[in-house]
């Protein structure tokens, strides 16, 4: 169990990237570590491209700087971009709930597996939720209708310090009884 909160504790979003190219492999750990995340009536409403080519990494990066934002992706050597795809929910729930009722839920627990399986394997994330998304239809040849979760950032960090986590305390969230 240590082991597991020692992880969680290390992950922390990296803004600043080493230049050295993310290993293919390490990549498709982390795309296998999503495939293998819970989702409501198991109907894994996503899909991944993975941007690892070059010359489109500094696009992608581009295409975050949305808004005066995220300058500082362009050091990152790949992309993980999230996407939504259609839930087919089982009949009993689907009389209640929306089809895409799950999938932000679902989209969540498995960009966090990524985020974990990439810490796991010495690399940095970082979850951007700002982005052009019409830029990246065109970059990713996708449908303009496309619908995303994120785009993660990856890359080895700059430096190995691990910063202080600010967070609510225990007795603020958790009620045990
Ligand atoms: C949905 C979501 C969207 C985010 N978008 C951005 C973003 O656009 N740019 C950025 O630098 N960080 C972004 N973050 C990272 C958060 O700022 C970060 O997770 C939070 O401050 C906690 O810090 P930590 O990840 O280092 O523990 C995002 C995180 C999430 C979960």
């Amino acid at each position: 169990m240590s082991d597991f909160l020692d992880l969680c504790r290390r992950r922390q979003s990296c803004r600043d990237y080493a230049d050295r190219p993310v290993e293919r492999e390490k990549l498709i750990n982390c795309i296998e570590a999503a495939r293998m995340a819970p989702s409501g009536c198991n109907s894994q409403p996503w899909s991944f491209v993975v941007v690892d080519n070059p010359q489109l990494v500094p696009e992608v990066a581009k295409s975050t700087q949305h808004f005066g934002l995220n300058e500082y992706f362009e050091k990152a050597s790949a992309f993980i971009v999230v996407l939504e795809e259609h839930a087919v929910l089982i009949k009993r729930i689907r009389a209640f709930i929306d089809s895409q009722y799950f999938a932000r839920h679902d989209l969540g627990c498995a960009t966090m597996s990524i985020c974990l399986a990439a810490e796991a394997q010495g690399l940095g994330t970082c979850i951007i939720g700002v982005f052009d998304r019409e830029r990246l239809c065109e970059l990713l040849g996708l449908p303009r209708e496309q619908r995303f979760a994120c785009v993660i950032a990856v890359g080895y960090p700059a430096n190995d310090t691990v910063r202080p986590k600010v967070r609510k305390s225990m007795e603020e969230i958790a009620k045990f009884i």
